[in-house]
C-alpha cells in the first residue's frame, strides 16, 4: 500500500504528531509505503514530493510547524499561480503516476472543501481536522485548538499583573477568523472581565459602562477580543485582502479601533492592545493536542486501511468516528449564542458587551465542554 500525506492551510501545533502517528502506524501495522507532499495542495500542483522514512518522523512529536511544509492559496481547482485555472486534471494525473491508494490530507475547512472535490474526481482521500479556529464542522474538537487557548491564556495571565499595576484597560486581541472559540475559551481560561466574539456583536457604550465601573472598584480590566467580533450595526475589521487565496479576507484591527473607540468616550480610562498575531500558532503543541492528534492520526491510517474513503476524522461526545467531507465541506461552525461556556462565563459576571444577553442557569440541562 502507498499512502501520500499533506499538510494544507495555515499550520497550527500539532500537524508534525499527526503525520508521526499516521506514518508510524500506516508502516508499522501495514507495512505501507508514505510519500510526503510538500507545502500542501501546492506540492501536488507543482509535483514536490519525497517519501517519508520512519527516521523522517521519528523525533518531531512535540516540534511545531509542519515538516511537509503548508500553503494556504493553493487550490487546484482555482490555481492563484495560472490566473485561477482548474488544474485538478493535472493533480489527478500526479495523484495516479505516484500510484497512491491514498492521500491523507490535514487542514481546515478551505482543505477540506478541496478533498470533497478532488473526493468527487475518484481521489481516495481522508481529512484530518486542524486549526487553531477550532470552527470546523461535525467534529467537537480540531487539533492544534488547546495550545492556542494555552499560549492565549498566558497571555491574558500577564495582561492582568501588568493592567492591575497601572490600573489600565488591556485589550487582548486573538485570531479564531469568524468564530469565537479561542477568544471565548482563553477569555473564561484566564478570567478575562469582557469577551467580544462574532457571535454576540458588542454595543460600545456597555463595554465602556464596565470599563469605568472597574476603574472605580478594581482599577483595572482585561478584554479579550476576537479579531472577527465587531459593534452592533458594525462590520469586522479587515486588515488585508489577499485576491489570490480561497479565503482572501485577513481579519485584524478591532483591538485598536476598540482601543480608540473607548478612549473617545471616556478620555480618562489608560487603554492598551495587545495583538497576539502568529505566536498563537507556533511552537510546540500541548500534551492535550499531542493526545488528540496522536488518535487522529492513528484513527486516520485506520481508515485507510479499512478502505472508508471521502471522510474526515472527528471528535464527537469524546469518541473517535469519521463523517462524510461532504457534510464539512464549504461549512464552519461558530458559538451558539446559548452555549454553556457563554453561559458559565456570563454567570461569574464576565460581560460581552451586550446587555440584553441573558441565559438563565435553571435552564442548562447537562452539556459537554466543548458546547
Ligand atoms: O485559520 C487560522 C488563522 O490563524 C486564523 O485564525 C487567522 O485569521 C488566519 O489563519 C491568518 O492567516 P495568515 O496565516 O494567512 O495570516
Amino acid at each position: 500500500m502507498r499512502v501520500g500525506i499533506l499538510t494544507g492551510g495555515g499550520d497550527c501545533p500539532g500537524l508534525n504528531a499527526v503525520v508521526r502517528a499516521a506514518t508510524k502506524s500506516l508502516m508499522l501495522e501495514y507495512n505501507a509505503e508514505i510519500v510526503g507532499v510538500e507545502d500542501g495542495f501546492l506540492g501536488l500542483i507543482e509535483r514536490r514530493t519525497r517519501p517519508l522514512s520512519y527516521k523522517d518522523v521519528s523525533g518531531i512529536l512535540a516540534q511545531g510547524g509542519t515538516i511537509l511544509g503548508t500553503n494556504n492559496r493553493a487550490n487546484p481547482f482555482k490555481f492563484y499561480g495560472r490566473g485561477g485555472a482548474d488544474v485538478s486534471d493535472e493533480v489527478m494525473a500526479y495523484y495516479h503516476e505516484l500510484g497512491l491508494d491514498a492521500l491523507v490530507a490535514l487542514g481546515g475547512d478551505g482543505t477540506m472543501s478541496m478533498c470533497h472535490e478532488l473526493e468527487q474526481k475518484g481521489m481516495k482521500i481522508i481529512g484530518v481536522p486542524k486549526t487553531i479556529d477550532n470552527d470546523l464542522r461535525a467534529t467537537d474538537r480540531t487539533f492544534g485548538f488547546d495550545t492556542a487557548v494555552a499560549i492565549a491564556t498566558d497571555a491574558v495571565d500577564r495582561l492582568q499583573t501588568t493592567g492591575q499595576s497601572h490600573g489600565r484597560v488591556m485589550i487582548l486581541e486573538t485570531m479564531g477568523r469568524y468564530a469565537g472559540w479561542l477568544a471565548l475559551y482563553s477569555g473564561v481560561a484566564g478570567g478575562a472581565d469582557i469577551i467580544l466574539i462574532p457571535e454576540i456583536p458588542y454595543q460600545i457604550e456597555d463595554v465602556v459602562k464596565t470599563c469605568q465601573q472597574r476603574s472605580g472598584r478594581q482599577r483595572f480590566t482585561v478584554i479579550v477580543v476576537a479579531e472577527g467580533a465587531m459593534p452592533q450595526g458594525g462590520s469586522m475589521s479587515i486588515a488585508q485582502v489577499d485576491p489570490s487565496s480561497p479565503d482572501p479576507i485577513r481579519l485584524g484591527g478591532i483591538g485598536n479601533a476598540l482601543r480608540q473607540a473607548i478612549e473617545q468616550r471616556a478620555p480618562e480610562l489608560e487603554v492598551r492592545t495587545t495583538v497576539l498575531g502568529h505566536i498563537q500558532r507556533g511552537g510546540s503543541p500541548t500534551p492535550f493536542d499531542r493526545l488528540l492528534a496522536t488518535q487522529f492520526g492513528t484513527y486516520a491510517a485506520s481508515l485507510v486501511a479499512s478502505g472508508q474513503f471521502g471522510r474526515m476524522v472527528a471528535l464527537q461526545d469524546n469518541r473517535l468516528t469519521s463523517v462524510p467531507l461532504a457534510q464539512v465541506a464549504n461549512k464552519t461552525r461558530t458559538v451558539p449564542r446559548d452555549c454553556l461556556m457563554v453561559a458559565s462565563a456570563l454567570a461569574v459576571g464576565t460581560s460581552f458587551g451586550d446587555p440584553t444577553l441573558r441565559i438563565p442557569l435553571d435552564g442548562l440541562g447537562d452539556g459537554i465542554l466543548a458546547q
